[in-house]
């Protein structure tokens, strides 16, 4: 009798007979042997039927497996060093659920355009299942370095109806008779869950209804915002970097095998520990400007700036205290030079650019109502913001870490677009 088993666990019924649900990823025949390259998903194993030793039935329906059939194969499981799982079947039983006719994506090179149009089969490759499993990791990590520092997962609204990050992107829709934005950002009312239960951290899809096309942006992406009751500048900077050092120790320590299918570079990765360089924007601009890059104190960094400053150090470095006037509204100035803000970017290594955004936030009542004059912000639609300064204000921080950002930089990929099962980019919604 043999058991029904996943890839995976084939490593413990060596001896044993075991049935497997799978596609068939590959193929190759010597006239006498045929070795099937099958996939399940847990994992890759070769199976090999000998003409000799299975009935003519079997050897037939393994020469009838194409590229993507679906099938259950019965076998003996072996330890094989020389195979690539450590395993290897000897196949007893074949039993076809589908031939696979004329699958799009060959073992040829295709475009990206066609594998972007083909994204839902896209995703069975062995480098594209690789990143969604170290992504999957990545979400572990970042639930259980926040759960087992008493921080409580909070869900902010998706449907807001007002902006967190400016009016320049939102996504606008109709709620009923009123109007309603996609939430760029839970930040605000993480604040008010701040104030209920000390430390939180929400994880959720956030919309930016963003022209650009660049090899970071998407349009809907996945962002964890911790908010910290009782937390100032310093502190933010500390639990960040060690936050981040623990998402990238945590998927070295798990997904070996996964980093080996993308070819990372893995010594980058382990140099990842707290604590982080720091920079202040006045040194970042001293900096790009000694290079002989064009650039005036008060502008924001472009994508080629913070990959001149990044380029520095083999890890993630903050730039921190921007000017105040081009950060969001609700940044504490800081006390001795008003004109910056206690905040900080995240940049990471090797040119993937900022993964984080975060500050300690205004608590002042009366500064909170300044700068909503001089942001023109609706008073009426805030009212519940200004609230949380006026019953029981206090110091508090927070940020937001991009995950499709850090999977990028983690994996070492080019593009955004492969770090999330089914991108929203520019100018494509399909599939
Ligand atoms: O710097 P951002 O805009 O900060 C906020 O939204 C704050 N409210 C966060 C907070 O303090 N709670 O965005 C945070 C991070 C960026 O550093 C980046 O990693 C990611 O979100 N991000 C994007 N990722 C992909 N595509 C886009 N269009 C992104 N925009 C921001
Ligand atoms: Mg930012």
């Amino acid at each position: 009798m043999s058991e029904k088993c996943m890839i995976r666990d084939v490593k413990n019924h060596v001896g044993g007979a075991v049935t497997i649900g799978c596609w068939l990823y590959n193929k190759r025949s010597s006239g006498k042997i045929q070795f099937l390259q099958l996939r399940d998903g847990s994992g890759f194993i070769q199976a090999v039927v000998v003409k000799s030793e299975v009935g003519a039935d079997v050897w037939e329906a393994a020469s009838k497996l194409t590229q993507e059939s679906s099938l259950y194969v019965t076998g003996s499981v072996r330890e094989d060093e020389r195979s690539q799982s450590g395993y290897e079947l000897t196949v007893t039983a074949i039993e076809i659920i589908q031939i696979t006719e004329e699958y799009p994506i060959t073992p040829k090179e295709h475009g990206v355009d066609f594998l972007m149009d083909h994204r839902h089969l896209w995703l069975r490759s062995p480098r594209q299942r690789a990143i969604l499993v170290i992504r999957a990791q990545i979400i572990r990590a970042i639930q259980q370095f926040f759960d087992e520092r008493g921080f409580h997962l909070v869900d902010p609204p998706i449907l807001t109806p007002s902006s967190c990050e400016g009016t320049t992107n939102l996504f606008h829709t109709k709620y009923f008779d009123e109007d309603a934005f996609l939430t760029q950002s839970g930040q605000l009312y993480m604040e008010a869950a701040a104030m209920a239960l000390g430390r939180v951290y929400s994880f959720g899809p956030t919309f930016r209804a963003e022209k650009s096309k660049t090899r970071r942006h998407l349009i809907e992406f996945w962002m964890i915002e911790p908010e910290m009751a009782f937390v100032d500048h310093e502190e933010n900077l500390k639990i960040q970097e060690q936050f981040v050092a623990h998402i990238v120790q945590s998927v070295l320590q798990h997904c070996e095998k996964e980093l080996k299918v993308l070819e990372r570079d893995t010594t980058r990765l382990e140099k990842v520990q707290a604590p982080f360089p720091r920079i202040s924007y006045d040194e970042a601009v001293q900096f790009l400007q000694k290079r002989g890059m064009e650039f005036t104190w008060g502008e924001d960094f472009g994508a080629p700036h913070e990959t001149a400053i990044a380029e520095q150090f083999d890890k993630p470095v903050f730039i921190t205290k921007y000017p105040t006037e081009i950060k969001a509204f609700y940044m504490k100035p800081d006390p001795e030079r008003p004109e910056v803000v206690l905040c900080a970017d995240m940049i990471a290594p090797e040119g993937y650019g900022e993964i984080i955004g975060g500050s300690q936030r205004i608590d002042d009542p009366q500064l909170m109502e300044q700068r909503f004059q001089e942001h023109e912000l609706s008073k009426e639609a805030y009212q519940w913001y200004l609230d949380l300064r006026k019953y029981g204000t206090v110091p508090h921080s927070g940020f937001g870490l991009g995950l499709e950002r850090t999977v990028a930089w983690i994996c070492g990929l080019d593009h955004v677009r492969e770090t999330i099962p089914f991108p929203r980019l520019l100018y494509r919604l399909y599939p």
